[in-house]
């Protein structure tokens, strides 16, 4: 079964009196284990999906599904349960809280859960380890590097062993070389621990490391891209 399935989904924002449809009637799913790379155009719904899959939106037709769950008919409370436990969220912006140490940052989801200090900083040690920031724990973001944010960021959203691992443009920053380094630990979370990845990008590169691209034009699907993967060297 699906880990992540949108069914013939549509979305629409009030804009200047009118209505924009970002969104128009999107169908297609992610599995347990597989990362998929979301591309298209700038304001092609991108991050739309990305927002309607951790259930921050609500689609206006069609459905999203966790699973067999249908998120627009889960309660307030269980859907503060799908975005704490289920999902990790990597937004462009990466989010991490300034002034607060590496290792805090990346065992955030676990302390607002209310795991104890200790055992939150315990649990969220090996995580910042597997992405070689093992000798960083106590660095702030502002004494990291773009590429060592980015992968705080990686770090926080896997603490806590989410299903599902939604992520905006991690590398939108990044050099080619180290943006690569933040997909290959996705596409090593999607192997190694059965997460489904979602990841939008604009990097064709980034895109080629997923087992599928599926491209976004005004918000609708183009015929998915074969990989071609001698095309890059
Ligand atoms: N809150 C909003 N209110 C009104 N319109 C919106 C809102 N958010 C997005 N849109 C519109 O919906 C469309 C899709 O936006 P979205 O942010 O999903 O695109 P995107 O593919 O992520 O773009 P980018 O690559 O620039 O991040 C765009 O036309 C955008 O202007
Ligand atoms: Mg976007």
């Amino acid at each position: 079964m699906p880990a992540l399935s949108f069914d013939n989904v549509v979305k629409e924002y009030p804009s200047a009196g009118e209505t924009v449809r970002a969104i128009d009637g999107v169908s297609f799913d992610v599995e347990p284990g597989e990362m998929v790379a979301l591309c298209g155009p700038s304001g092609s719904g991108k991050s739309t999906l990305l927002l309607l899959a951790a259930a921050l939106l609500a689609p206006d037709a069609g459905a999203v599904r966790f699973g067999q769950t249908d998120l627009s008919r889960l309660s307030t409370k269980e859907i503060s349960d799908y975005q704490r436990h289920s999902i990790g969220l990597i937004s462009q912006t990466l989010d991490l809280f300034p002034g607060v140490p590496a290792l805090e940052n990346a065992a955030i989801k676990l302390l607002a859960d209310r795991v104890p200090l200790p055992e939150a900083r315990r649990t969220a040690r090996p995580w910042l380890e597997r992405v070689g920031l093992g000798d960083r724990l106590s660095h702030t973001p502002d004494q990291l590097s773009g590429g060592e944010r980015a992968r705080v960021a990686v770090a926080r959203a896997l603490v806590n062993q989410p299903r599902l691992l939604l992520a905006d443009e991690p590398t939108a920053n990044l050099d080619t070389r180290r943006g690569l380094e933040v997909v290959d630990l996705l596409a090593s979370a999607a192997r190694e621990q059965d997460v489904a990845v979602l990841l939008v990008t604009h990097d064709q590169e980034a895109a080629a490391v997923a087992d599928r691209i599926e491209t976004l034009r005004d918000g609708s699907l183009g015929s998915p891209m074969p990989l071609d993967r001698t095309a890059i060297s």
